[in-house]
């Protein structure tokens, strides 16, 4: 393959437990991120970079990936689809996935996290794994606190030392990234047909046997969305143009607003707020920092801060809700003030005696 011509493989296939239940209808790459299904931004980064060729490690509600993203060619990619009936682990699904690379046995493969936005410069991290002629280069980020993740120590020359597990007393602060260059050969080297860990076997194993794992260190933007928190703010970091992403689908501003989304005179949206297509917010609600995917409705006086409205929710009249998450269809009754964090089931109605909206008067 030419050297301008780079494959990647975006692992997909997790259940996204954690961001349920929003999870529950659409598989996390999916969710709508400022205005886009996530892995628009993943690609858009990747395409910067040189890729041309996408292969994407699927299994959870696999087919939707193929009905969003079909062949690629809309998108100026070429897209394929391996499916997991079983999910296979970061490494199994990495190894499922190389029957449909085109590279050669020397040539690097990016490996993208589907659920990390990061604005690092994959490039960068390219030259030092074709410079080291490393079998693979990961990205490592810096944390003020690595004690919540496994650390990657690595020497003078950046090599990675060892792949350590979670410890209260971390040797550095350099955590794994997610993103990865390998050589194609050591993917092919993966034990095919079952469960691999890349982080508890497939890395602690080439270094074992002393093979070069390279650690590219740049602590730009990086966020895991795999929590609510983590994924209202990297949608609202999108849209407010912290980081940087070709496709995002409007201006950068304080809120993005798409298609058929209507904001009522009088009404407050800011600190990077995606009002979906056709979502309505009416007059003196205040919402900001949030997530309202498509036909979502807050009503007059309602608050909504740091949370994600799945589609077609309702938030009535005067209701507050703070770091919630509603899910698809679900209604919020007036005047209810929910607990902080809050996680609303789809089509539940809390309260639905007082339901008030002042656009159906
Ligand atoms: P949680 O259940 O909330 O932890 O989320 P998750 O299932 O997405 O797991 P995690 O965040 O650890 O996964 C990181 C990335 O790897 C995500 O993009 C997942 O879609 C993907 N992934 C996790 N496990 C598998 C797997 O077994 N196969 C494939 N193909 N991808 C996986």
């Amino acid at each position: 393959m030419p050297r301008e011509e780079l494959e990647a493989i975006l692992l997909v296939g997790g259940k996204g437990t954690r961001l349920r239940p929003l999870t529950l209808s659409a598989p996390k790459p999916l969710l709508p991120t400022a205005g886009v299904p996530f892995l628009r931004h993943q690609f858009a980064r990747a395409a910067a970079a040189g890729v041309t060729h996408l292969v994407l490690a699927t299994s959870y509600r696999a087919e939707m990936f193929r009905a969003a993203f079909g062949d690629g060619s809309a998108l100026g990619l070429s897209i394929d689809y391996v499916y997991e009936e079983v999910a296979l682990g970061t490494g199994g699904g990495i190894r499922n996935a190389a029957s449909l690379l085109r590279s050669g046995p020397d040539d690097p493969v990016v490996i993208l996290n589907g659920d990390v936005l990061s604005g690092h410069d994959l490039g960068a991290q390219l030259d030092v794994h074709r410079k080291a002629e490393a079998a693979v280069t990961l990205h490592l980020v810096e944390v003020p606190d690595p004690a919540a993740f496994g650390c990657v120590p690595t020497d003078a020359a950046g090599r990675v030392t060892a792949f350590l597990e979670k410890t209260p007393h971390p040797v550095t602060n350099q955590i794994n990234a997610g993103c990865y260059v390998f050589t194609r050969s050591v993917i092919d080297a993966i034990p095919a047909g079952r469960v691999v860990s890349v982080e508890r076997e497939t890395f602690p194993g080439l270094i074992g046997s002393g093979q070069t794992v390279m650690g590219y260190v740049e602590t730009a933007y990086w966020l895991d969305l795999g929590t609510p928190a983590a994924f209202v703010q990297g949608s609202s970091d999108l849209v407010q143009g912290k980081l940087a992403s070709p496709a995002l689908p409007g201006p950068v501003g304080p809120y993005l607003a798409l298609p058929g989304a209507t904001v009522a005179d009088g009404a407050t949206v800011d600190g990077g707020t995606t009002v979906g297509a056709r979502a309505h917010i009416e007059a003196g609600a205040e919402v900001h920092g949030s997530v309202l995917f498509d036909g979502a409705r807050v009503g007059a006086g309602a608050v909504v801060r740091d949370s994600v409205l799945g589609a077609g929710a309702q938030i009535a009249e005067g209701a507050v809700i703070d770091t919630a998450v509603i899910g698809d269809r679900a209604v919020i009754g007036s005047g209810n003030e929910l607990a902080k964090g809050v996680r609303v089931w789809p089509d539940v109605r809390l309260d639905p005696t007082s339901i008030r909206f002042s656009s159906d008067a």
